[in-house]
């Protein structure tokens, strides 16, 4: 068995059991608490799936490290080596798992020299467990998924997010997006999890996906996910995709992430 084999049987184990804390206090209530402005939330119980990841993985692979959504909140520096590093949203859509929306999930991804070897997103909730390791394809729950083929914007179901910045700047060019998208496309979703929208993409139940703003725990894991799908993560301005830069665009090819790219407003927020 190699070392990846064992990290991926390790993280699969511990992000089920995470996934009971999920399944079990979604529908309960919780105190929120505000991080960024009032509508970027954390419960206790994204700590404490963070925590059990964390302790989880440390006790057996001690030199690992890490990058964790709430961790860094807490004042932890994101520093992304060549070291095995796990970067980790213990509860991705947390706005949904606060209100009972079962679009929630923990997303976690292992770079080991700054590339991607494994991606493991699960929605608890709906039972979809989506992973991915480096050269041997996609899959939900265990069934190889491939993502649309789709080449062109007119006919793309695409994802996009409002975000949890309240900025007024940045929210100008969420709307301004939408408003130009609107009529060149089939239609636009958003699941309330970039995680999710991404695995969409890999699903090939939508074509393409872009945010601007996201952390790098909400897009290394389904990053890994889409290419092993088949598709493409590019930046969201057509170069290549850098999973510190807050910027995201997935697709089903990547002639549709370019025709994207050069319609969109761009909007560059501080890198992680
Ligand atoms: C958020 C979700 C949301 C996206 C935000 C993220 P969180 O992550 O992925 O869909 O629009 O940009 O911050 O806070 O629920 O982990």
């Amino acid at each position: 068995m190699s070392d990846i084999d064992e990290y991926y049987i390790a993280v699969l184990r511990l992000v089920k059991e995470a996934g009971s804390i999920v399944r079990e206090k979604i529908n309960q209530p919780k105190d929120t608490m505000t991080k960024s402005c009032e509508v970027d939330l954390v419960t206790e119980w994204d700590q404490k799936v963070e925590k059990l990841l964390v302790d989880g993985i440390s006790s057996k692979f001690p030199d690992h490290k890490f990058i964790g959504e709430e961790a860094t909140s807490l004042g932890t520096k994101v520093e992304l080596t060549d070291a095995p590093t796990w970067i980790i949203d213990p509860i991705d859509g947390t706005m949904n798992f606060v209100h009972g929306l079962p679009h929630t999930c923990i997303s976690i991804a292992l770079l080991i020299n700054k590339t991607t070897e494994i991606g493991v997103v699960y929605n608890p909730i709906l039972e979809q467990l989506f992973s991915a390791r480096k050269g041997q394809g996609a899959f939900l729950n265990g069934a190889p998924i491939r993502v649309s083929g789709e080449k062109e914007l007119r006919k793309a179901l695409v994802m996009m997010e409002m975000g949890t910045s309240r900025d007024p700047e940045k929210m100008k060019i969420v709307l301004e997006n939408a408003n130009n998208l609107t009529p060149q496309v089939h239609g636009i979703r958003a699941l309330g999890s970039a995680a999710l929208n991404m695995c969409m993409i890999a699903l090939g139940g939508a074509d393409i996906s872009f945010e601007f703003g996201i952390h790098a725990w909400d897009i290394a894991a389904g990053d890994i996910i889409v290419r092993e799908a088949g598709g493409v993560c590019i930046d969201p301005a057509g170069g290549p995709f850098d999973v510190m830069s807050r910027r995201v665009l997935c697709a089903s090819t990547m002639e549709l992430a370019q025709e994207l790219a050069k319609v969109l407003v761009q909007y560059y927020p501080e890198h992680d």
